[in-house]
């Protein structure tokens, strides 16, 4: 065989079997993952934590999206595997004392299920090749092996009994720690201590390759605003706009919607999340579109309000510039590492929500001459990132690198008459505030001449 034939069949050979490696989704490089490992298991207490992967969905057809943790600690996208990070602990002082552990990681991969393949497509396992570079990660083992190796490492040092963090809905979780706790005769629960509390802590910061596709996702979902506010005249339903949205999506290279579209005409407007999206939309109405996707497991979240014929009515604007005001308001009154967001009670004097609200509640009137506070039912915004609501402490103080939304609205269902206008934020390294979605018509005349430009 020749030198350049038996070149060919290797590549062969390695493409086929690298092929399941193809990720649709844009990664990050792997050393952005590790810091973040060694970034959780530096608040372990010289701990250790096991987070487990999203089950494959039950139900048909329901689309796989990975556990958001654990996507974001391994960019790992397969169902089933689980990640052991083990923190480094100094020797105790006491006479059986364990040597001293250095920082461990390994990635658990399950045994594959050839039959469920052939519904769902080939999946990796801990001897496929190539597997070890796809998943970046020191060590990689079989699923199999990980109730003995956390079997071996609480055996070796006791004080990891209470000292092991995990998801605390993970049925999985609960199982091989009570397992582990029962074949080594620890009679106090081994765990559940929580470690989403201290992924979230992580999770609020976003890196540099976290924020490029979180401006992808802001991007693709703002193509998709333009394309419904071209489509949108009397006659066409929710449902067809929410459709539309979605093929401008998926065109942009998105994986899915970021949360169920809302398309509320007239009434509908009125309601926070309605999701039917079954109504026809009638000239005169104003239509709250409060859609936008995600890319490559990271999230955006815009609103827009705007009317069905193209032309706000000068009742629709003023409530519409009210809106568009308050937002500017929060905008004016931040201050990075002081302000805060999502101040449900607007107590907090340095909450963008109280900059909003005290905004909203000082212009224009219902019908019967009350101010609108009453008219705003739910928070500013909230933290985005790999889930549209990242976890935060709310109210959550704004620091640079931070992604957050701010939403006000006014819904006034006598007037069927809702308006929620709404952004997605950036603090800058500089503690300036950067709009991810600067690129899409924010006033009402903007708005206006987008829907013009058919
Ligand atoms: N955009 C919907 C929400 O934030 O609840
Ligand atoms: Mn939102």
């Amino acid at each position: 065989m020749c030198r350049f034939l038996r070149f060919s069949c290797i590549a062969a050979i390695l493409a086929i079997s690298l092929a399941p490696l193809a990720h649709s989704l844009e990664k990050q490089p792997a050393a952005a993952y590790r810091a973040r490992r060694v970034a959780l298991a530096a608040k372990l207490h010289g701990g250790a934590a096991v987070l487990f992967a999203a089950q494959e969905a039950q139900l048909d057809f329901m689309p796989y999206r990975q556990d958001a943790d654990f996507y974001y600690l391994t960019g790992w996208n397969e169902p089933g595997a689980a990640l052991l990070i083990v923190a480094d602990a100094d020797q105790p002082q006491t006479t059986q004392a364990p040597a001293p552990r250095r920082y461990t990681e390994i990635l658990f991969l399950p045994t594959r299920d050839l039959r469920m393949e052939k519904y769902t497509g080939a999946k990796l396992d801990a001897a496929s090749p190539g597997v070890a570079q796809a998943a970046g990660v020191d060590a990689m083992q079989p699923m199999t092996e990980l109730p003995a190796v956390l079997n071996r490492l609480m055996d070796a040092d006791r004080r990891l009994a209470h000292n092991v963090w995990a998801q605390p809905d993970s049925p999985q979780a609960k199982a091989l720690l009570e397992f582990t706790a029962a074949t080594l005769g620890v009679s106090a629960p081994t765990a559940s201590r929580d470690v989403t509390g201290m992924t979230a802590q992580l999770r609020v910061v976003k890196d540099a390759g976290e924020i490029e596709l979180l401006k992808k996702a802001a991007d693709a979902s703002i193509r998709a605003q333009r394309v419904m506010m071209k489509a949108v005249k009397p006659g066409v339903t929710e449902r067809t706009l929410a459709g539309k949205m979605t093929a401008a999506w998926l065109e942009g290279g998105c994986e899915r919607a970021s949360y169920a579209p809302i398309v509320g005409s007239g009434i509908n407007s009125t309601t926070l999340h309605y999701s039917e999206n079954t109504r026809t939309l009638e000239d005169g109405d104003i239509l709250l579109v409060d859609a936008a996707c995600e890319y490559s497991m990271y999230a955006s979240d815009i609103t827009r309000t705007v009317p069905v014929n193209g032309h706000f009515t000068p009742r629709q604007r003023e409530i519409y510039n009210i809106v568009l005001g308050a937002q500017q308001a929060a905008i004016d009154a931040f201050v990075a590492g002081k302000s805060k967001i999502n101040d449900r009670d607007r107590k907090d004097p340095d909450s963008l929500d109280n900059a909003a609200y005290n905004y909203i509640n000082t212009h224009g009137n219902d019908l019967h001459g009350q101010p609108l506070g009453q008219y705003w039912l739910h928070g500013l915004g909230h933290m985005m990132g790999i889930d549209v609501h990242d976890p935060a402490d709310y109210p959550a103080m704004l620091k640079p690198g931070m992604v957050f939304t701010i939403e006000p609205g006014v819904y006034i269902p006598e007037e069927k008459l809702g308006v929620r206008i709404e952004c997605d934020f950036l603090v800058g390294a500089d503690g300036k505030l950067i709009d991810l979605d600067a690129a899409l018509p924010h006033t009402a005349e903007d708005v206006e001449a987008a829907m013009r430009d058919k």
